[in-house]
């Protein structure tokens, strides 16, 4: 048992691009981090993941990795990350690094070796096929729209690269890619890092003969998720992963797994896998897809309470004594929860921040924390496609609104305000100085203007801020096995208003509520006869009534 620390934990992640800058070139690095630790802290968090801080060409912000075992220039260097580390440990804090090895960068050693020749020691390090009648080997969509296959004339092949044609994606068929894996996993453990957060790490086991993927009428390419999501060697791998590397170390594993269902996930999290402690899914974050299938996940329909009641509540039962899995609303990959699932206009920004926090957080896994999402940052609310800098935004709007002219341009515009990643990749928001005190130089991304009202300095101090709520919200499960163990009871899974659920463990129950509307709303699940209300984001409780994003905890015992 002592090894399942993590199952009490708090993950707060950090985007060290937008976090703190400390030498004021605008851009946030490992030593402004090392400067704010103390905050991270203070909020409770017991483990901090860190998104990739390697070296790269950073056309995708760092998960295309052309060194594993140096840091990027602009986030400082070896010697500023061990202080980092140690700093942590000292406080008592852990460090996840991000692990990105389905696919490494154009730029890494390895490709560069590989693409010359299909005879040299890096031939087969990662996915070459021959082009079929002068094309691309099949169907498959990349994540980042257009072709999931990019053309070499050195080797009269195409390459695979499920993200963008700079990201390559790794031959794990060849024992000599995983044993460079295992490695590089073990450089850094060396160093006495905690564990390990990994990138799309259902995707390294491709189906036999790279079938083409299905298609929707009219979509330019097939999409590839349902094919190599959970591939036939996925378990092998992550089972010769534990054995080589993790068992060795004590630390905590998470794996980020789009398209896993609960069912996977218990494969690899249960307890006789030896695989991972916990899954990163992504079913209550893919609802209402776009009505026309070629647009995925760019749309604007609201989220219906219903469906998102039961995603959770789906995972909930399932994985309750076989696995684990991580509770979020958002990460640098998802607007901000605020926006998309509460409402982010004055009246409601703080109350429903707070909702979602408790929602969240009173539920079976280990919870996660988005940088700002503790202050209830929202969406930016961009209108220009200019303002954008990911290339999976900009990517998306040249094929849908360029290329194919499956959409106009404001209806696309709409979409990437509603659901782009840059959304959640604004600096950090620590004061209300010019830069938020983000940079005192020119920060590589424009800053949320909000940050005037929405900031760290402003609520650290406030009894009533969205930061002091999430830090009771952290201190209740910490104090709680309840919160931690106990088993899930969904109540009406059809009211479209009200989230309302149990918790059961030795004789106590947790009940739940959450208003996800503006309405003032009765709901009646006896809280009048509890011993003890837990926590609540209004001042007083007003019983059976619940007003506006009202959102309480009470204790049976
Ligand atoms: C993961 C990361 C995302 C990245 C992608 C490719 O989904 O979270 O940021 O773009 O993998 O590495
Ligand atoms: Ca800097």
């Amino acid at each position: 048992m002592s090894k399942q620390w993590w199952k009490n934990a708090i993950v707060y992640q950090v985007y060290p691009r937008s976090y703190q800058d400390s030498n004021n070139d605008g851009i946030g690095d490992l030593p402004g981090l090392t400067q704010r630790l103390p905050y991270i802290k203070k909020l409770g968090a017991d483990v901090i993941w860190l998104n990739p801080i390697y070296k790269s060409p950073d056309k995708d912000n760092g998960y295309d990795i052309s060194d594993y075992r140096n840091i990027q220039d602009a986030y400082g260097t070896m010697a500023d990350f061990d202080k980092l580390l140690a700093s942590a440990h000292h406080q008592d804090l852990k460090i996840l690094m991000d692990l990105v090895v389905n696919h490494t960068s154009d730029q890494h050693d390895w490709f560069q070796q590989s693409r010359q020749s299909k005879d040299n020691p890096y031939s087969d390090y990662y996915i070459w096929r021959d082009p079929v009648d002068g094309h691309e080997p099949n169907n498959w969509g990349s994540y980042f729209s257009g072709s999931a296959w990019t053309f070499e004339p050195k080797r009269g092949q195409y390459y695979l690269h499920l993200f963008a044609p700079g990201q390559p994606d790794l031959n794990w068929e060849n024992p000599k890619v995983r044993q460079e894996i295992w490695s590089l996993m073990r450089f850094w453990l060396d160093k006495r890092v905690d564990g390990f957060r990994m990138d799309v790490i259902n995707l390294i086991s491709k189906p036999a003969g790279l079938p083409d993927a299905p298609q929707a009428p009219g979509a330019p390419y097939g999409n590839v998720e349902p094919l190599v999501s959970d591939g036939p060697k996925l378990n092998d791998y992550l089972r010769e992963m534990n054995d080589e590397v993790l068992s060795h170390y004590d630390v905590m594993t998470v794996g980020e797994m789009p398209g896993s269902t609960p069912e996977d996930a218990i494969t690899y999290t249960g307890l006789e896998a030896n695989e991972l402690n916990m899954v990163f899914q992504f079913q209550h974050v893919s609802l209402s897809p776009n009505a026309d299938p070629r647009l995925g996940k760019w749309n604007d329909a609201p989220v219906k309470l219903t469906e998102l009641k039961s995603a959770l509540s789906r995972w909930q039962k399932a994985l309750d004594g076989k696995g684990w899995n991580s509770l979020y609303w958002n990460n640098h990959d998802q607007p901000r929860a605020v926006s998309r699932f509460g409402n982010d206009t004055p009246a409601y920004q703080e109350l429903s921040a707070k909702m979602l926090g408790t929602t969240l957080h009173m539920l079976q896994g280990t919870p996660y924390v988005y940088e700002g999402e503790e202050l209830g940052e929202t969406n930016v609310h961009y209108t220009s496609l200019d303002q954008y800098e990911d290339l999976e935004s900009l990517n998306a709007y040249r094929q849908n609104v360029e290329e194919e002219k499956i959409i106009d341009q404001p209806t696309m515009l709409k979409y990437l305000s509603h659901m782009s990643r840059d959304n959640a990749r604004t600096p950090m928001q620590w004061d209300d100085s010019k830069n938020a005190g983000f940079s005192k130089g020119q920060p590589w991304f424009a800053l949320n203007p909000n940050y005037t009202k929405i900031n760290a300095a402003a609520e650290v101090d406030d009894d009533q801020s969205v930061f002091n709520y999430y830090r009771q919200l952290i201190a209740l499960r910490h104090s709680s096995d309840l919160i931690v163990h106990g088993t899930y009871e969904e109540l009406d899974a059809d009211d479209e208003q009200v989230f309302a659920y149990k918790r059961h463990y030795q004789g106590q129950t947790l009940l739940v509520i959450s208003n996800f509307t503006d309405q003032t709303v009765t709901r009646d699940y006896d809280q009048a006869n509890a011993s003890e209300k837990l926590i609540g984001n209004y001042a007083d409780d007003q019983g059976t009534t619940l007003r506006p994003y009202e959102s309480k905890v009470y204790l049976f015992k």
